[in-house]
């Protein structure tokens, strides 16, 4: 962790307008935006795809500069080489290299963060056991990696130095979801260590289980901001939940709810979502634990 104060992220207003070749406004893709990320904190820009998401993560880096406002990153203004060194970027899509190796591709980013070899020796190995690649899928060209292959190795790669801060556009897309709970737990792991983690993502429920706070964004505007667990919450709705009761007893629960001036009051029994239902059934029928989360570094 670095000592520096300061929030992970913070922007002011920040806004960004696409010109046309002409230098006319064409899309006002992000409008003052003002949001805080706490260092530590796993946060959740969401929102459906075209309200701004990648275009707030190239501003961040410094990939693109803003219309209006400003962001700083780490305590550092947004694209200063220096912090952008502590920052891991999962792109949208990865470009990397089809013709290189899992390790290859490793190795590759470590001497470009001019990582010594001697170090690269371990990280890459321990790296490459922390996203699950296997030593077979480690040793074959990426051009042959499945989707969920390539966004693995696309999150290796952003944690190949070490960062602080770690940018994830889009991490479970196209994952099924054995590999979408994998990048949950990894994503888990990472605020575990106590690294900031931001991620972007259209996919709602992907991600609602694995972020502190978040905020919705639609056609570049702040619609909300928050913990999860607030924002999912029903304010007004009490819920209680038992072992064991017979429908006699769930009659008299009844009565009584009633007695107390409960209105409305329905007795169900709880569902769980599909997602744990599907990753449930393939672990149950995978023989020995291969389906299982990637070991830790
Ligand atoms: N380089 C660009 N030039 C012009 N318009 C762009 C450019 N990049 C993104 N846009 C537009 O800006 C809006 C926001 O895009 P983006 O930030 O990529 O959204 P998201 O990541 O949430 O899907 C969209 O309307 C998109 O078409
Ligand atoms: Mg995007």
């Amino acid at each position: 962790m670095s000592t520096s104060n300061g929030e992970a992220v913070q922007t002011e207003h920040l806004s960004k307008v696409y010109k046309d070749f002409w230098g006319r406004d064409k899309v006002r893709a992000l409008d003052d935006l003002n949001l805080t990320i706490h260092r530590g904190e796993v946060f959740g820009l969401l929102g459906p795809n075209g309200s701004g998401k990648s275009t707030t993560i190239k501003l961040l880096l410094g990939l693109i500069f803003a219309s209006r406002g400003r962001a700083s990153v780490l305590g550092q203004p947004a694209g200063s080489t220096r912090i952008n060194e502590r920052i891991g970027f999962l792109p949208e899509e990865s470009y990397l290299y089809r013709f290189l190796n899992g390790e290859e591709t490793l190795r590759f980013y470590g001497r470009l963060f001019r990582i010594p070899s001697r170090d690269l020796k371990k990280r890459v190995p321990a790296l490459l056991d922390t996203v699950g690649l296997d030593e077979k899928s480690r040793k074959r060209k990426l051009r042959e990696y499945s989707k969920g292959m390539a966004r693995r190795i696309g999150l290796a790669q952003a944690l190949i130095n070490n960062p602080d801060l770690i940018l994830l556009d889009e991490p479970t897309t196209g994952l099924d979801p054995i590999g979408t709970r994998e990048m949950k737990d990894l994503i888990l792991s990472l605020k575990a260590q106590g690294k900031t983690v931001l991620l972007c993502s259209h996919l709602l429920a992907d991600v609602q289980d694995v972020c502190d706070r978040i905020t919705i964004l639609f056609k570049g505007k702040m619609q909300t901001i928050g913990e999860v667990r607030d924002l999912l919450q029903v304010k007004d709705i009490t819920q209680v939940q038992t072992r064991g009761l017979n429908e006699t007893q769930i009659q008299e629960v009844r009565q009584f709810m009633s007695r107390l001036g409960g209105q409305e009051t329905t007795i169900t029994h709880p569902t769980t979502t599909l997602e744990d239902l599907f990753v449930r059934i393939v672990r149950e029928n995978t023989p020995d634990n291969a389906a299982t989360p990637p070991r830790q570094a």
